[in-house]
């Protein structure tokens, strides 16, 4: 590539945004996983990786983790770069976690529609109408709902933290209503839900995956909480995508159809190759794909750009990093002993 070419290149790396990438030279097939694992040895990198990203991901990962997992990933690296393959909130809570790294996101575009519907200014007006209530909020939001949180929690540690919550106060829930009526459900707690919810757990069909249950009656229904109540109460196990994979694996049942984002399949059927595995039916019929598009924006092309050139870099306010550390501080306290 040109001198001229490569300053064009990165001119169109902006800190936040697309990663314009027409013009640039990017190996291909083994070539470029070979050119990632290089430039994580050259700039001392660790790639982590959320099991929804794309397969290839997941295989270059240094890490593949849920949200609480991959935060305590990120906050115990010793590497000089973290290059997070997940969404934008996930790499953020990485950053506030370990300033003093660089976090790269290969595309600063992978949102997530929980942390869209959820503002820290909302948050304030829900404390303002409800002063002695605690705020949970869960991970998937930005920093600046986190700092106005008391806690926060992953879909792996929420009921431990709810439970250890006191119980003379009101909890508000934000902001995923359906992990918040599974958590209500499950800890006696009255919690005040934030209306929000995560796009591709609420598109499964409770009608359709019934009809998938009486076809395959030797097989268990698994859930991701962020479902609806409806497909929730239908399932044999809800949990986390990490205890999910656990349960696939640990489990005696052969054929499992699998209510949470089809990434996870990738390393299912690596933890558990001789069983079945069959995606959850979502309400459109012409698609059988439960797939997260944000978190779909990232690729190994994508990635190897950020560890080369260092962007997109997440980068945040010092005052705003230490008001969103404390929630986080408080769900990593609240939550030890959960794996
Ligand atoms: P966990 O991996 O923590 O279960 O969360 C799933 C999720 O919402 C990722 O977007
Ligand atoms: Fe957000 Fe849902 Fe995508 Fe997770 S799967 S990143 S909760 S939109």
């Amino acid at each position: 590539m040109s001198t001229e070419t490569l300053d064009k290149a990165k001119s169109n790396l902006p800190v936040r945004g697309f990663l314009k990438i027409d013009d640039l030279i990017i190996p291909q097939g083994e070539d470029l996983v070979k050119a990632i694992l290089d430039l994580k040895k050259e700039k001392n990198a660790v790639i982590l990786a959320h099991y929804y990203q794309p397969p290839a991901i997941q295989d270059v990962a240094d890490f593949l983790g849920d949200s609480l997992q991959l935060a305590r990933q990120a906050k115990d690296t010793e590497a000089d770069m973290i290059a997070f393959c997940g969404v934008h909130f996930m790499a953020e809570a990485a950053k506030i976690l370990n300033p003093t790294k660089k976090v790269v996101l290969p595309d600063t575009q992978a949102g997530c529609s929980l942390a869209d519907g959820c503002s820290g200014e909302g948050l304030r007006s829900m404390r303002a109408q409800y002063p002695n209530a605690i705020i949970a909020t869960y991970i998937n939001c930005n920093a600046e709902t986190k700092a106005e949180s008391d806690v926060i929690v992953t879909s792996s540690n929420a009921e431990t933290i709810i439970k250890s919550l006191p119980t003379d106060r009101p909890i508000i829930f934000a902001p995923d209503k359906n992990l918040g009526r599974y958590l209500a459900k499950k800890t006696g707690r009255d919690m005040i839900l934030w209306d929000g919810s995560c796009i591709v757990h609420e598109a499964f069909s409770m009608e359709r995956i019934a009809k998938q249950l009486a076809e395959n009656p030797d097989a268990k229904l698994i859930a991701h909480p962020e479902s609806e109540t409806p497909v929730l109460d239908l399932a044999s196990f809800v949990g986390s995508t990490s205890a999910l994979l656990n349960y696939v694996e640990k489990d005696d049942c052969q054929k499992f159809i699998v209510a949470t984002e089809e990434g996870i399949l990738h390393e299912m059927r690596k933890r558990a190759p001789h069983k079945e595995l069959v995606p959850a039916l979502v309400f459109d019929e012409s698609c059988n794909c439960s797939e997260c598009f944000y978190m779909k924006r990232n690729t190994m092309e994508k990635l190897y750009l950020c560890m080369k050139y260092e962007l997109p870099e997440i980068l945040i306010n010092e005052e705003l990093r230490l008001r969103a550390l404390k929630p986080i501080e408080a769900m990593l306290d609240l939550s030890k002993t959960v794996k």
